[in-house]
């Protein structure tokens, strides 16, 4: 019997030396040295001898046990100890790589318009304003130089307020244009007036250059001794700022009945880059051959200055208004040709910005 043990002794540690993988060592552990094993058969064995030799044989046996088990121990050091310097290998990590950034949020483009507008204007000295988004027909109108049956207001589409008119400044209104702020900052009686009166406004309309609730601004300057080329001058500027110097501007006269005389800024379209034609051929969604209409301009018609108490024979000046969206889709490298998207819910095209 101490020679079967011994024989099986010296061949588990042959086995032992071969082994390659943390696998096959398990295995070998659970087959060899386990409850069903050859070898715990044999120590089950010892009770049928005689005192004497179950003693001697029992003690060999203990340390013959011992020993093998001391190889495997050290057997599986070895080898987790390979596995973890392989996997070191392959899967080694850089920890001085940056991280994945998470994508970072950002203002509304109208939001960014805005402040882009109100700091090119800060810079030749006009202030920003506010004025009232629902505001009285007087404003929105009748001060404007639009008395209450002409047709001008038609262009307009304004929402009325369901609430009572008021004796002398009519209707309530949401504001269709920002051009409710010139009277009101002429009443202000802070001479001259340099503003720049940016804020919502409605309209019953809905089609790819239009929403209903859409952003104007306005700039309003009045001085001693104003003339048609300090508003181009202005106008320029803007266009300059906003644009960029690829982009350019025209006047073309126009009537308003708010300004004397009129007209109608016109910037060269971002999109076809002024052609009115896309890659390909297709005719461009968002300008008209080439050239965009930014809104109105003039000089300030005296009636307006009258509504507003300022004498026209001593003062006079200029106005500007028109979309923050639309605006801001003529800019270069912006590429919306449908404003409606602006106000969704989807904000996936953001993402080019
Ligand atoms: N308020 C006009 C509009 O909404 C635009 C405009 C035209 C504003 C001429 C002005 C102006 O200040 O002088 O269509």
């Amino acid at each position: 019997m101490r020679e079967k043990l011994e024989q099986l002794a010296e061949e588990m540690t042959g086995e032992l030396a071969g082994i390659k993988d943390l696998g096959s060592l398990e295995s070998f552990e659970v087959e060899k040295l386990g409850r069903k094993s050859e070898f715990n058969a044999l120590l089950k064995g010892l009770g049928a001898l005689s005192p004497e030799e179950r003693k001697t044989v029992g003690m060999r046996a203990n340390e013959l046990k011992g020993k093998i088990q001391a190889a495997l121990e050290a057997k599986k050091a070895e080898l987790s100890s390979a596995a973890a310097g392989a996997l070191a290998e392959t899967e080694w990590i850089d920890v001085t790589v940056p991280g994945i950034r998470p994508p970072r949020g950002h203002l509304h483009l109208t939001s960014q318009a805005i402040a882009e507008i109100t700091a090119i204007f800060r810079r030749i000295g006009f202030t920003r304003v506010r004025h009232p988004e629902v505001d009285w027909d007087w404003y929105a109108f009748e001060s404007l130089n639009m008395p209450g049956d002409h047709p001008a207001r038609d262009e307009w589409e304004t929402f009325f307020m369901d609430a009572p008119p008021d004796a002398k400044l009519g209707k309530m209104v949401l504001t269709p244009h920002t051009s409710n702020g010139q009277v009101r900052e002429m009443e202000k009686k802070v001479l001259p007036i340099r503003m720049i009166n940016i804020s919502k406004c409605y309209r019953r309309q809905i089609d790819v250059s239009h929403v209903p609730m859409f952003h104007q601004f306005e700039g309003l300057l009045i001085d001693r001794k104003v003339s048609v080329t300090h508003l181009k001058g202005v106008l320029d500027h803007f266009a300059r700022s906003f644009f960029g110097p690829d982009r350019v501007t025209r006047l073309r006269p126009f009537h308003f009945r708010f300004t004397e005389p009129s007209f109608e800024v016109d910037i060269s379209c971002g999109i076809c880059g002024g052609t009115g034609r896309l890659e390909g051929g297709a005719k461009c969604r968002l300008c008209k051959e080439g050239w965009l209409e930014l809104g109105g301009a003039g000089m300030v018609h005296p009636n307006v200055l009258k509504a507003g108490g300022i004498d026209p024979e001593e003062w006079g000046g200029f106005a500007f208004g028109w979309g923050v969206e639309r605006t801001k889709a003529m800019q270069s490298g912006v590429r919306i040709d449908d404003i409606r998207v602006l106000y969704k819910s989807d904000f996936r095209f953001l993402r080019q910005f």
